[in-house]
This record gives structure tokens, C-alpha cells and sequence, in this order.
């Protein structure tokens, strides 16, 4: 399956703090459609919309009452409309963000089942809970009026689907047509690993290979049936697992794409990145499929605090230059760091329910700063987060302007990125211990992890780098830098 996806840039937005078309202080369809024209400056080829349907906002927005309507929090359908014209004028893809293994506990057919309707067989409902957790902390199943137990892997508010039942399979066909209609260019697909279930409800087994819950053989089945109903349009599996098992996800017949999210939890360490881009490269290319890269999102602290502004803006160009997509994570391109939420003020329902236990992901979800000015340009009104007073540091407008901001670099090197596509070969060169040096037709892409700056071969030329300014022959600590070799006559 060749196709656009395979090797893009993708952009994703976290709605809520986008930007806010009508002061209501929540980023909307309306503000995304404004801030279009910033998206296709800084050069992506998609944006991917984390959950806009109804939905009672829960897990904000990950709690679907019904996927084939916007919420009113958002805008509608057509605001909906509007923005994918918008997009698609402006060249560029939209993705939506699928929810299949849960849906709201108001969507009606939970409404019904808790009421004893038929509707009960959509759902997983016991007669006795078994231990397994909850992703959000606590027991994963909760008492139904009757007495009876059902399944929600992540809140109360969030009951897990049963996809054994041809109406949840027929619907959600439903759900993919009503959206590709609509335009849309693909998906994302949420806890993609997670809808088959043991139908005998075992525990969970220390040690074993098989687990009651999380990537069942039984799961690839979906994604094959949905294959014929997506035709040649994308869709990305968020499957959290070593790269051989995610990759399947990536299969041609499937989704086509995974997340390789091994990246997130790799250290700073030019040995663990090459074994982490080596693994997941043969996993997906053993499937026909190249990784989709990651250094952040919606779920985990910003990779500007996980590894400091530096090695942050390194690892983006560092992952530009694999062979595969790039997932964005907005924000992340003004190099803003995660934000310090006040207890008082989180939302997260997985440290609210944990008791703070779990990780807040609210840092990760402040609303992002446009301008320098006050309110710093996102809304009008009080934004649903509080904004720290630091952001307008890292405003979009005064980075823009500055050709040494993290923006910048970013833009000069998507800008620079389809000449890497002349191959999808990548091969690795001696260097000293801390540097990699990896090759792709006449590109070398340098990651210097090392205190130590590294001397750049000769005969080569910088076409992009992340410390803007630094000497022209050496590589910075903490430093990527993409060089032209031109020894290597370029493939035209
Ligand atoms: C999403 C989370 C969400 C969860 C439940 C995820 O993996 O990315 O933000 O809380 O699924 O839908």
C-alpha cells in the first residue's frame, strides 16, 4: 500500500486547546478552521482531530455519545464541513480520532441496557466481576441497578463495547462511511488493542501471553473487515506494546499504520535509539509498513520537559528523518514545555480517579499561546485550563518572526524533508560512541546525545539542523543535524 500517509507529517490537534472561535475559554471547530493558515505555514500535510462528537466530556471527548454528530462544545456539522473544505484548500488531510472500544454511559444504547434492555448484549454485563483494573485506577467493572456488573477499562462513564455482536461491527462500519462521506481522509484509531475480550472473562495472568484484555488475536479480525469499507484511506493504530505486536496493527489489510511509541520511553542515548528505530523498522517492514514516529501527545508529559528544549527539538528532527509518518503533537513546535496545573484546577479523570496516583495529563493539554499579548491570543473568555504566565514566551507569533526559535527549526526542516524520500532505505555509519549517523541516498542525519560536539564529514553541506547558528562544521551536544553528502549523486 503506497500512499500519502505512509511517509507524512501529521499534525495533531488537541481541540480543546487549539483555539477558541467563540469565548466560551474552549477551542472549537471554528478556531481550528482560523488557525488553518498557521498549521499549513509550519508545513504538515494533516492535522488529526482528537474527539469532536457528543459527548457528555468525561474523558474529554473519549466518552462518545454519539460518533456520527459534532458536539455543541465544538460546533456542528456544519462547522465540521467548513473546516474539512477549509483543509483540504489549504492541501491539507484531516484525520479523526475513532473511538471504538468505549462509548459514553448517556450514549443510548447504554442508557437502554442499564434500563435491561436488549441493548445489554452491546455491552460486557456479568452477573459477577472479575479482578480486572481499571486504566484510570480501581476496579474495572461497576454495579448496574439490577445488581449486575458491566466492563469499563477506563471510567465508570466510559463502558466498554462488545465487538463480538454484529450491531456494534455493523455501526461502527456505519460511523467510518458517514465520516469519509464527509470527507475525511482517515483515522485514528483509540485503544486499538483493546476491543476483543476473553469471552470466559479470565483473569489476568502474570507472565502469559495472553491476555483477558489487550491484544487478542480476536481484534485484527475488526480491522480486517473495516480494510474494505476504508479503501485506500489511513488509519493509525494507538497500540501501546513491543514493535512486533504493534506492527501488526500496520498490516496492509488493516489499519496500514501504528504508533511507534517505544520511542517515548526510550533514553537519551544515541545506543537505545538505534535499537528502538531498528526494531520497530523491522517490525513494520516485515508487515510491508513503515512506523508512524511519536514524541509526544495528548497523554504524556511534553517531550520539552520529558527531555529537556534542546534534546526535545533534537529528536523531532532526529525522527523527521526516519523512514515512516511523524505525528506532531501542537504545541510541541513551540517547544512548550509541559504546564504546572494547580490540583485545585485538573480534569484528567485518570488523576482524579486515581487520587493523583496516575500521571495528570492536563500539563499536557494547556491551551496554547498565539501571541505575546495578554490572554496570549486563545480565547477571549477564561480558558478551561488556567495559561501559565510564562506562555507568551512561546507564542506562535513571536516565533514565527524569530528564524533561531523552535518553530522555525521545525519549519526549515519539514520544509527541507521530501528530499529524504528519494529513499526509504536507512543504514547507519561508524561514528564515535553517543552519535548516530544514519544514511538515506545522499542525506546523513547526525544525532549528537553526547556532551562532546562531533566533527561533520567533510564534503558535506548542513541542509537543516536544531541549534540554528552553531559552527557549520561540528555537530552541538544534543544536537540533529541533516547533512547533504555530496559525494553521493542524488537520485532524481
Ligand atoms: C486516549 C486517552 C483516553 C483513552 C480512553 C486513550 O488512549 O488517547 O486520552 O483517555 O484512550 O479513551
Amino acid at each position: 500500500m503506497t500512499s500519502w500517509w505512509r511517509t507524512a507529517v501529521v499534525y495533531q490537534v488537541y481541540v480543546r486547546s487549539f483555539l477558541d472561535g467563540d469565548g466560551d475559554g474552549v477551542g472549537d471547530l471554528a478556531g481550528l478552521t482560523a488557525g488553518l493558515d498557521a498549521v499549513a505555514r509550519l508545513g504538515v500535510d494533516a492535522v488529526w482531530l482528537t474527539p469532536v462528537y457528543r459527548s457528555p466530556q468525561v474523558d474529554h471527548g473519549y466518552d462518545v455519545a454519539d460518533h456520527r454528530d459534532i458536539d455543541p462544545l465544538f460546533g456542528d456539522l456544519a462547522t465540521f464541513d467548513r473546516l474539512v473544505g477549509a483543509a483540504h484548500d489549504r492541501g491539507l488531510r484531516v484525520l479523526m480520532d475513532l473511538v471504538p472500544n468505549h462509548v459514553s454511559d448517556q450514549h443510548p444504547w447504554f442508557v437502554a441496557a442499564r434500563a435491561g434492555g436488549p441493548e445489554r448484549e452491546l455491552f460486557h454485563i456479568r452477573s459477577r466481576p472479575t479482578g480486572w483494573q481499571s486504566m484510570f485506577g480501581g476496579p474495572a467493572w461497576s454495579p448496574l441497578p439490577d445488581g449486575s456488573w458491566y466492563l469499563h477499562l477506563f471510567a465508570p462513564e466510559q463502558p466498554d463495547l462488545n465487538w463480538a455482536h454484529p450491531v456494534v461491527q455493523s455501526d461502527f462500519a456505519d460511523t467510518l462511511r458517514f465520516w469519509l462521506a464527509r470527507g475525511v481522509d482517515g483515522f485514528r484509531v483509540d485503544v486499538a488493542g483493546g476491543l476483543a475480550k476473553d469471552p470466559a472473562y479470565g483473569e489476568v495472568r502474570r507472565g502469559s501471553l495472553h491476555h483477558p484484555h489487550w491484544d487478542r488475536p480476536e481484534v485484527h479480525d475488526v480491522y480486517r473487515s473495516w480494510r474494505g469499507v476504508l479503501g485506500t484511506a489511513p488509519a493509525v493504530a494507538e497500540a501501546w506494546g513491543p514493535p512486533e505486536r504493534t506492527a501488526e496493527f500496520a498490516r496492509a489489510d488493516e489499519l496500514g499504520q501504528a504508533f511507534a511509541f517505544d520511542v517515548l520511553h526510550t533514553p537519551w542515548s544515541a545506543a537505545a535509539l538505534q535499537r528502538t528505530v531498528d526494531a520497530q523498522l523491522a517490525a513494520h517492514r516485515a508487515v510491508g509498513a513503515l512506523p508512524a514516529w511519536v514524541a509526544g501527545n495528548h497523554d504524556i508529559a511534553r517531550v520539552a520537559t520529558r527531555l529537556g528544549p534542546e534534546r526535545a527539538l533534537a529528536l523531532h528532527l532526529f525522527l523527521l528523518a526516519l523512514p515512516g509518518a511523524f505525528y506532531l503533537y501542537a504545541g510541541d513546535e513551540l517547544g512548550l514545555p509541559d504546564a504546572q496545573v494547580p490540583p485545585e484546577t485538573w480534569q484528567d479523570p485518570q488523576s482524579l480517579r486515581s487520587g493523583g496516583r496516575l500521571p495528570n495529563r492536563d500539563g499536557a493539554r494547556v491551551p496554547l499561546p498565539w501571541t505575546s499579548g495578554p490572554g496570549v491570543g486563545f480565547t477571549t473568555g477564561e480558558p478551561w485550563l488556567p495559561i501559565p504566565a510564562t506562555w507568551p514566551q512561546y507564542a506562535r507569533d513571536r516565533q514565527e518572526s524569530d528564524p533561531t526559535s523552535a518553530w522555525s527549526v521545525l519549519q526549515r526542516a519539514l520544509a527541507a524533508r521530501p528530499w529524504l524520500w528519494t529513499s526509504e532505505d536507512l543504514t547507519w555509519q561508524d561514528a564515535r560512541p553517543g552519535v548516530l549517523v544514519g544514511r538515506r541516498a545522499d542525506a546523513l542525519v547526525v544525532l549528537n546525545t553526547s556532551s562532546r560536539p562531533w566533527r561533520l564529514p567533510v564534503a558535506t553541506e548542513v541542509v537543516a539542523r536544531s541549534v540554528p547558528g552553531a559552527e557549520p562544521t561540528i555537530a552541538t551536544p544534543s544536537e540533529c543535524v541533516w547533512l547533504r553528502d555530496r559525494r553521493v549523486r542524488s537520485p532524481t
